[in-house]
């Protein structure tokens, strides 16, 4: 099942973004600076929606429209007072079809999965305005992760077609990974 293939073949592509994150995390002492780190997340997932759209119809994913989107990020950032102006550079990857545009949506909402996480650990450095994105669906994502991942496993038919999914995965997480810049993951 291509849920199971993909979450194993970006393991460590997981591993390197979330070394990233948490290291630019550990940097945050203000609403500003928070809203500074949340604009990294921003600029990529507002690209990378606009590269997936023409693949992800209402007909393929049809509660997308209520599904968490960049524009959480945009009012996190205005509710700590930060605009979306002077954004850092941010490349999405390349999406020619569905299943490419799957890959990288698995990835975006995958990382809801992290947010209750990124949460407590941004109360510890005194945060806790502009949290609507990492707080995810609340209660209600494991609801609809099992909802996305059914109909991500409706659309590989063969191995040549999972590996498509995988690759634009992995190059969602790395790409990701390069707007955060050369910060030491060691
Ligand atoms: C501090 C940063 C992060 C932490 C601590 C974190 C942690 C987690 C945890 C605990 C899970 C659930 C694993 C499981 O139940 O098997 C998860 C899943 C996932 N995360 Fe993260 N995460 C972080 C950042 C991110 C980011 C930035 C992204 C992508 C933009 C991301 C993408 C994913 C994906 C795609 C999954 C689903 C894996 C699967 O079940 O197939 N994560 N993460």
């Amino acid at each position: 099942m291509l849920s199971n293939s993909i979450k194993e073949a970006t393991r460590e592509a997981h591993l390197n973004l979330e070394k990233k994150v948490v290291q630019k995390m550990k940097a945050i002492r203000s609403d500003a600076d928070y809203a500074d780190f949340l604009k990294h997340f921003y600029t990529y997932f507002n690209q990378v929606e606009q590269a997936i759209a023409p693949y992800i119809t209402a007909e393929l994913l049809p509660d997308h429209a209520e599904r968490r989107n960049s524009q959480y990020l945009k009012q996190d950032i205005q509710e700590l007072g930060g605009d979306v102006n002077d954004l850092p550079a941010a490349q999405a990857p390349e999406i020619n079809n569905t299943l490419q545009a799957l890959g990288a949506l698995y990835v975006m909402e995958g990382s809801i999965m992290g947010g209750p996480i990124i949460v407590k650990m941004l109360e510890k450095f005194g945060i806790t305005k502009g949290v609507s994105f990492f707080s995810g669906y609340g209660e209600a994502t494991g609801q609809m992760w099992a909802k996305f991942v059914a109909i991500l496993n409706t659309q590989a038919h063969s191995l040549e077609e999972e590996a498509l999914a995988i690759e634009a995965a992995n190059a969602t997480f790395s790409n990701f990974g390069e707007v955060f810049g050369e910060v030491s993951v060691a």
